[in-house]
């Protein structure tokens, strides 16, 4: 693969069509990703896959117990001396950007929740190179901490909210906080933000009737409002028989409302929908039913310092390790290169992955 690389152009675009790499390739991008050159292949798997979208998680904790995402047991927390520090996640942060990475998440646990998250986004918005500093969280301590984060560079933010009714708020999340997570979506959009990201997982028998009213939401709000296939974590007593599928949620939101297709990028996570004449937007979050393993270009570094390569995969390199055993970036970097060569092509399917051994969802951050 790289090889053909060398061979193809020099010019950026041109790469990016011959190897059907994501639009936002920074230019320079085939000046750089020289293969003579060791240290700038690290971000290609086996498969060609370029991963230029990096999800950090900040912190374990979180604020709201939702049953989808931990045990109910709780968890044994990772002692704070076995979490990156600051230094640690913006080294890690800026060696990833200098080798192509244009797009870091942060994530948790619930990311906010981190001490100095103000100064950790801070650090990462300074990067030259990075375009989308982005963020997952709750929403709960949004509006608190909204002027330093937006001033640090943090444009695009998903905030999850699973239903729009109090009571059931409760009983998803085992916490109160329903109005200060609707708050934190309006003060979003007020800001400028468009779309915000509004993620919600959807299970049977929990929330599939409410799918109509949050896209009613969209009518005027711009906001792309995200439905989830429930996806099985450890901990979270997944079953089928609670998933609602991309087909059914399309046929219960049809009911309603008319949809129309749009179109997505390479490397979407989501099947975007509207409906006609709406502000807003609807996606669909389909793991489970029509996996977009093909255009994944995303890579995970856990709050213990964990290299992820796959959401579903329970192989994980020690970048804290490695770090604090003295390594230099070099070194580094051989250590990310070998792990996202090793990379699977997809997840093994929502039955095998139902059985395997991985992190519960809090441990991930998505
Ligand atoms: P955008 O960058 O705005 O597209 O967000 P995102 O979908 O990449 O991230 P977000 O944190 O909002 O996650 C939304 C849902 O998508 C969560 O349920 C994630 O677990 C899931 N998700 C994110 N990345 C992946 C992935 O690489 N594979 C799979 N299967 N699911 C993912
Ligand atoms: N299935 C699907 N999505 C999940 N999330 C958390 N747990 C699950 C699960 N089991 C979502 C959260 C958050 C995002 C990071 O992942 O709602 O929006
Ligand atoms: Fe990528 Fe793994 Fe998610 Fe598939 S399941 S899209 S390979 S992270």
């Amino acid at each position: 693969m790289i090889r053909e690389l060398k061979v193809l152009s020099e010019d950026g675009a041109g790469l990016t069509r011959a190897l059907g790499l994501p639009k936002d390739v920074p230019p320079g991008f085939g000046l750089r990703y020289d293969p003579a050159n060791s240290a700038t292949h690290v971000l290609f798997d086996g498969f060609g896959r370029y991963h230029n979208y990096l999800r950090i998680s900040l912190v374990e904790h979180c604020n709201l117990r939702c049953r989808y995402c931990m045990p109910e047991e709780g968890l044994d927390w990772t002692p704070d001396e076995d979490l990156l520090t600051s230094d640690e996640i913006v080294r890690l942060a800026r060696l990833f950007v200098h080798e192509g990475v244009t797009k870091i998440r942060l994530t948790g646990g619930e990311p906010l929740l981190r001490p100095g998250v103000e100064a950790i986004t801070e650090a990462i918005g300074k990067l030259p190179g990075l375009r989308t500093l982005a963020m997952t969280t709750n929403g709960l301590l949004l509006i608190k901490k909204f002027d330093r984060l937006q001033a640090a560079g943090v444009n695009l933010l998903n905030i999850s909210l699973d239903t729009l009714r109090a009571d059931r708020f409760e009983s998803i999340t085992r916490r109160k906080g329903l109005n200060l997570v609707i708050a934190a979506v309006k003060e979003a959009a007020c800001r400028g933000y468009d779309p915000v990201k509004v993620n919600c997982v959807v299970m049977r028998g929990q929330n599939e009737d409410e799918l109509a009213d949050f896209v009613a939401w969209t009518e005027t709000m711009p906001l792309e409002v995200r439905f989830i296939e429930f996806m099985p974590f450890d901990g979270n007593q997944w079953d089928e028989s609670r998933l609602v599928s991309f087909a059914d949620m399309l046929e219960i939101i049809q009911r309603r409302f008319p949809l129309e297709r749009l179109s997505d990028g390479p490397n979407e996570t989501s099947k975007t929908f509207r409906v006609p004449g709406f502000r807003g937007r609807v996606g669909f979050i389909t793991s489970m039913t029509e996996n977009f393993c093909e255009g994944c270009n995303r890579l995970r570094i856990t709050a213990d310092g964990n290299l992820k390569v796959c959401l579903f995969g329970s192989a994980e390199v020690s970048l804290r390790d490695t770090m604090r055993q003295g390594a230099s970036d070099e070194e580094l970097l051989e250590t990310i290169s070998a792990a996202v060569g090793r990379k699977r092509a997809r997840h093994a399917g929502m039955h095998t992955i139902a059985e395997m051994e991985n992190r519960p969802m809090i441990l991930i951050g998505g």
